[in-house]
């Protein structure tokens, strides 16, 4: 069985990252593939905690929660969905950490050596859009990290990633359609063969 390849979606809150995650993985179902949304914080162990409205922790510590998230999501999610041979899409994972934690702390290098010891995205995508924009976009009461300045920071963090060629560019402020179709081209050379839906 060919091991299957693991596609990350990033952006800042509001970026359009769950609807272009879940959108890619309709599809790759709809087109022979075997795919799997999923996404961080998950909703178990330390992913729980990271996501209980009112959480509060250090940037560091909540840097260390995060990396523990992730260990845990690949152990239990991401490394057997691969092993079947799954394009998995996660709605954020390690560069998420980067721009944020990294952001916050001032320390990009401490972030990525505390995740070093899960696997690196096949490919890496950041849905781009302005803070203002992404912003108005949240309906929901906002979050600890959906403030103007700490977005237009995060923003800039992963740009550099875009310019070091860690991450693909995508225009977010496109219509959803016309993003999911941008997103697609980029991805198709990436993808394995589908497997045979038979005669
Ligand atoms: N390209 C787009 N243009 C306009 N609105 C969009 C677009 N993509 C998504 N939206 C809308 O913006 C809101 C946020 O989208 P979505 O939840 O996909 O973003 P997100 O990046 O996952 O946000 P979060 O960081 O909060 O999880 C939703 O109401 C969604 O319908
Ligand atoms: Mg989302």
């Amino acid at each position: 069985m060919d091991r299957g390849i693991l596609v990350t979606i990033e952006g800042i809150d509001g970026a359009g990252k769950t609807t272009q995650s879940k959108a890619v993985v309709r599809w790759l179902k709809k087109n022979g593939y075997a795919a799997k949304y999923t996404s961080e914080p998950t909703s178990v162990g330390a992913g729980k905690l990271l996501g209980k409205p009112g959480f509060t922790a250090s940037p560091a510590l909540e840097a260390l929660l995060f990396a523990a998230d992730r260990m845990e999501h690949v152990r239990r999610v991401i490394e057997p969905g691969l092993k079947k041979g799954y394009v998995i899409v996660s709605d954020r994972y390690v560069h998420s950490s980067i721009a944020y934690q990294g952001t916050m702390l001032g320390d990009m290098d401490w972030v990525r050596t505390i995740n070093k010891f899960v696997p690196k995205p096949d490919v890496a995508f950041l849905l781009d859009v302005e803070p203002r924009v992404a912003l108005s976009r949240i309906k929901r009461p906002k979050s600890r990290f959906e403030k103007l300045e700490l977005l237009e920071a995060v923003r800039n963090a992963y740009l550099d990633m875009v310019a070091s060629g860690e991450l693909i560019l995508l225009d977010g402020t496109k219509s959803p359609s016309q993003v999911t179709e941008e997103l697609l081209a980029k991805l198709k050379p990436f993808l394995p063969n589908p497997k045979c839906k038979g005669p």
